[in-house]
């Protein structure tokens, strides 16, 4: 509009501006100070520099010292370090120094810059949304390709253009046009499209290997805590609750876990996707939002907008115990004030919603809470494709009661789908639930063998 960057004209009107929003992470104080730093511009050594110091452009960015994430990352600065609210290290003071040599020789650079990124780099920048996804973790001892001397990038080859091989997982939507241009377990391991890979010999029928993903077999759980339930319409900041708190590593029962064994595995959920079963790590949002009735349509409220309402009604149920909006009476204040002017004249939302645990609430014609089936309440399901494993805890690896049975850690698994229900307890279905076997069906497959 001003036919300028926000940095050059920050002030009231950058505020406007989507990319130099003022709220970062919802978070009104944060900021974005582009007129200081500058931007964190496309850094080639991210990838290919061998040693690349990732701490440290973690704190200069933090620092939000933008225009120096690369150089810093690549050694050639000095940092003053400090620590933030959370703990991490920030920078407040970085002063470029072309001279050091511990990471990077700026003379020499040839000889430090590698052709095939090393993992550590991809690694660096995926281990955190990844984790949070997925739980995934990227060591010998957590996955058999890393063990066997595998890189991402011996399954994720780049092209010339940089656009790396890609599958086609549930999620990820930006590079459609790349789907499947990697090579799929089959390709490496029944079609012979690598000369390392075992061919697979199993005594399952066809029919089973058509059904079943690799993955749900080669993935029977993980071993990372990852984010399973974001609330964010109890209290209109984010509540984040780990698997290890409504999964436990006992498939069978989430309340009950097996003494001896891990506490932080979870099992991942089961779903069909493309005629295939697949493990899945599903997540759960619970937000406010306003419903477009013509295209039925639920787009989120932002939260400072649900704080700012929120805020005096929490302090009106003060004494009530965990801040969980559960009842259908809390539901309803909330869903009423949602509805209710602000200073501006504007209401919040004009048709208020809340969309948690496969339902949508809102209003009925007398006034009252309802509940329906809502596609946008359903759980946001993650693909599982690393952290493979072989040997004895691959399911089927002690034969075919590993599903077939009355314990079936398979079929019987159970899988959160709301963390707390109008009395405040977790539900859950089981696995055959979700992939639509009927009762009768079940009991066949539990006793077959
Ligand atoms: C996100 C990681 C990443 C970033 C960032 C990145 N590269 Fe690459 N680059 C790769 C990968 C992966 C390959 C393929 C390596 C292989 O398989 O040999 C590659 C290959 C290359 C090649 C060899 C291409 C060929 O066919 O010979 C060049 C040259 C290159 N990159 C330059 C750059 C430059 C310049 C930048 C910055 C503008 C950059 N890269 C940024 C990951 C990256
Ligand atoms: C600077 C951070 C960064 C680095 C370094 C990086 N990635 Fe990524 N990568 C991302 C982000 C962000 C996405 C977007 C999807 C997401 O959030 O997972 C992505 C997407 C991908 C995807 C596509 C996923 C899909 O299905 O659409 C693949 C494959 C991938 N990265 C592999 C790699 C490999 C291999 C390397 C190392 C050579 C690498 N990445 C290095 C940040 C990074
Ligand atoms: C043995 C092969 C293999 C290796 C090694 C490997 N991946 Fe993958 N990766 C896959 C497969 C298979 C998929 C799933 C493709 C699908 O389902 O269509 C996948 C999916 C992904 C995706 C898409 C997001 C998702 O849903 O999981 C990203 C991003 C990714 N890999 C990054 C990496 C990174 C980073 C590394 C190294 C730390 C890595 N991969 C190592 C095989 C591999
Ligand atoms: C790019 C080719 C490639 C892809 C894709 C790939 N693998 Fe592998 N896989 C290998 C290689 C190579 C080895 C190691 C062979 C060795 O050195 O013993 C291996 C090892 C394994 C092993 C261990 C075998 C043993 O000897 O115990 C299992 C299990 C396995 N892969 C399953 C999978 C599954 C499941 C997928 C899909 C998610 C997959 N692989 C994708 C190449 C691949
Ligand atoms: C129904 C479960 C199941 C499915 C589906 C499955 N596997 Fe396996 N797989 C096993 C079991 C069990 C073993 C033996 C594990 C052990 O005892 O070491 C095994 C072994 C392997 C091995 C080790 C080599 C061997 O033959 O001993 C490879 C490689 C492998 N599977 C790859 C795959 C690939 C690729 C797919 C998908 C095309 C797949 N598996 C699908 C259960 C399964
Ligand atoms: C990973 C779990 C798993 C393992 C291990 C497994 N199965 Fe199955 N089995 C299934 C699933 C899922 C179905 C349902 C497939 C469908 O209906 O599409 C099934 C279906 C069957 C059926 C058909 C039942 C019906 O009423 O339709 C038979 C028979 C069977 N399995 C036998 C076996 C035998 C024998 C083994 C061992 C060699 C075995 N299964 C191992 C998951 C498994």
């Amino acid at each position: 509009m001003t036919k300028k960057f926000g940095y050059e004209v920050s002030g009231d009107v950058s505020l406007l501006d989507g990319d130099y929003t003022d709220f970062s992470m919802d978070n009104a104080g944060y900021g974005a100070p582009w007129d200081r730093s500058g931007p964190s511009e496309a850094d080639c050594l991210i990838c290919h520099l061998k040693g690349y110091q990732w701490k440290e452009r973690g704190a200069a960015l933090r620092g939000r010292f933008f225009r120096y994430g690369p150089t810093v990352g690549a050694g050639w600065a000095t940092l003053k370090l400090s620590q933030d609210e959370l703990g991490n290290s920030k920078a407040d003071e970085v002063t470029v120094d072309y001279t050091k040599k511990e990471s990077a020789d700026f003379e020499n650079l040839h000889l430090h810059i590698v052709r095939k990124p090393p993992d550590e780099n991809c690694w660096s920048c995926h281990a955190i949304s990844d984790g949070k996804k997925r739980g995934q973790q990227w060591s010998p001892e957590t996955d058999i390709h890393k063990a066997k001397g595998l890189d991402c990038v011996t399954c994720h080859p780049s092209d010339k253009e940089h656009n790396f091989a890609k599958g086609n997982t549930l999620q990820e939507t930006v590079r459609d046009d790349l789907d499947n241009t990697m090579y799929s377990c089959e390709d490496c391991h029944y079609k012979g499209k690598n000369k390392k890979a075992p061919r697979y010999k199993h005594p399952f029928s066809p029919r089973h290997m058509k059904r079943l993903a690799c993955e749900t077999c080669h993935i029977p759980f993980q071993i990372a805590s990852a984010d399973l339930v974001y609330d964010n319409a109890s209290t209109g900041s984010t509540i984040v609750y780990g698997t290890s708190r409504f999964l436990s590593n006992n498939p069978l029962d989430s309340q009950k876990s097996i003494s001896g064994v891990d506490p932080n595995i979870w099992y991942p959920a089961i779903k069909e996707f493309k005629g295939k079963i697949i493990p899945v790590k599903s997540l759960i949002v619970i937000y406010w939002g306003d419903l477009d009735e013509r295209t039925n349509v639920v787009r989120p409220i932002p939260l400072w907008r649900v704080r700012e309402v929120t805020r005096p009604l929490l302090k009106d149920e003060k004494g009530e115990g965990l801040p969980e909006i559960n009842s259908l009476g809390k539901i309803k204040t909330y869903l009423k004030a949602l509805k209710e002017k602000d200073n501006l004249g504007h209401p919040v939302a004009n048709h208020p919603v809340l969309i948690k645990g496969g339902f949508l609430y809102q209003f009925d014609k007398k006034g009252e809470v309802e509940k329906i089936k809502h596609e946008q309440a359903e759980t946001l399901d993650f693909s599982l494709s690393h952290n493979v494993m072989s040997g004895p805890d691959v399911i089927g690896a002690r034969g075919c009661g590993d599903c077939h049975s009355k314990k079936s850690s398979f079929f019987l698994r159970k899988v959160l789908v709301d963390p707390y229900d109008e009395k405040g307890k977790p539900v859950y279905v089981e696995a055959w639930e979700r992939l639509g076997i009927d009762k009768e069906k079940l009991g066949r497959l539990l006793t077959e063998q």
